[in-house]
């Protein structure tokens, strides 16, 4: 299993902190918002991690990160040349997974603990994908799951709907054997111009090849100002450090 994380996008929603730099390298807590998702697929024993990001920050971002030798894993690097969107993004990880799993996770998705639990029960599938679920006080800000819960299926995902038929966002942790290239091929633009990776998840719903998890723990976006707060105080509780489930004690 290989992993990616996106971290293109131009953060306007968090102007003027990222007037000249890039959002996923602000602080939170005691480090650049990247590190948790990086330490994140660590702890799924994901090593291999290509890391997208816009070419204007891609100097930064390697700089910050180098070979991934420090993090005991190993860092490739891709340009995203304009901000399409998650899944105009994800293309271009096709290459680096060569026909393997992947995990995805969203450059500005901060979590408390591991997702580990959810690749190994990912894995025991044999194809298909695989999102996490968190229940939220203000859903029309993300992807929103309509459940049946006694089937455990998700019956369709709503990207920031004005009136959501659940409070389960999707967030930004998604799991996808190979079909998802030839599916992001095929999606078209949403009214805000970018390839929604909702559209991508709807096509696994579709095909009957989506499952769910529940998150554990914590877990925000780190978009804006108010989530930013809350990523930090999230973190700095746990000094940025992520509980795995051996043990509940913060080992990574
Ligand atoms: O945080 C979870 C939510 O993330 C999901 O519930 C939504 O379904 C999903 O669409 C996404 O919503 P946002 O509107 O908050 O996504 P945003 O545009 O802020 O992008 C999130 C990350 O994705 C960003 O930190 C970097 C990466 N990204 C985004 C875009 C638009 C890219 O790498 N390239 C891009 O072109």
């Amino acid at each position: 299993m290989k992993g990616i994380i996106l971290a293109g996008g131009t953060g306007t929603r968090l102007a003027p902190l990222t007037k000249v730099t890039n959002k996923h390298l602000l602080p939170v807590g005691r480090e650049p918002m990247i590190f948790n998702p990086i330490r994140q697929l660590i702890s799924a024993e994901i090593k291999d991690i290509l890391v997208i990001t816009s070419k204007e920050h891609m100097g930064d971002i390697v700089q910050l990160l180098g070979s991934g030798a420090e993090f005991g894993c190993s860092f490739t690097f891709k340009v995203q040349e304009s901000a399409g969107g998650i899944a105009h993004a994800l293309a271009l990880a096709e290459g680096f997974s060569n026909g393997g799993r992947i995990t995805v996770i969203l450059g500005d998705n901060i979590l408390t603990h591991s997702i580990k639990s959810h690749v190994d029960e990912y894995l025991k599938k044999e194809s298909g994908a695989y999102v996490l679920i968190k229940k939220v006080g203000d859903p029309e800000r993300y992807g929103v799951a309509a459940l049946d819960e006694q089937k455990k299926m998700i019956i369709k995902i709503e990207e920031k709907p004005s009136k959501p038929e659940s409070d389960y966002a999707v967030i930004g942790v998604y799991m996808y054997d190979s079909d998802v290239f030839s599916i992001i091929r095929t999606i078209k633009p949403s009214t805000r111009g970018e390839l929604e990776i909702s559209s991508v998840n709807n096509e696994y719903i579709a095909r009957g090849k989506l499952q769910y998890g529940v998150v554990n723990g914590g877990w925000t976006d780190a978009g804006t100002f108010e989530s930013l707060q809350y990523a930090n105080s999230l973190l700095l509780e746990v000094k940025n450090n992520i509980f795995t489930e051996k043990n509940n004690e913060n080992t990574i």
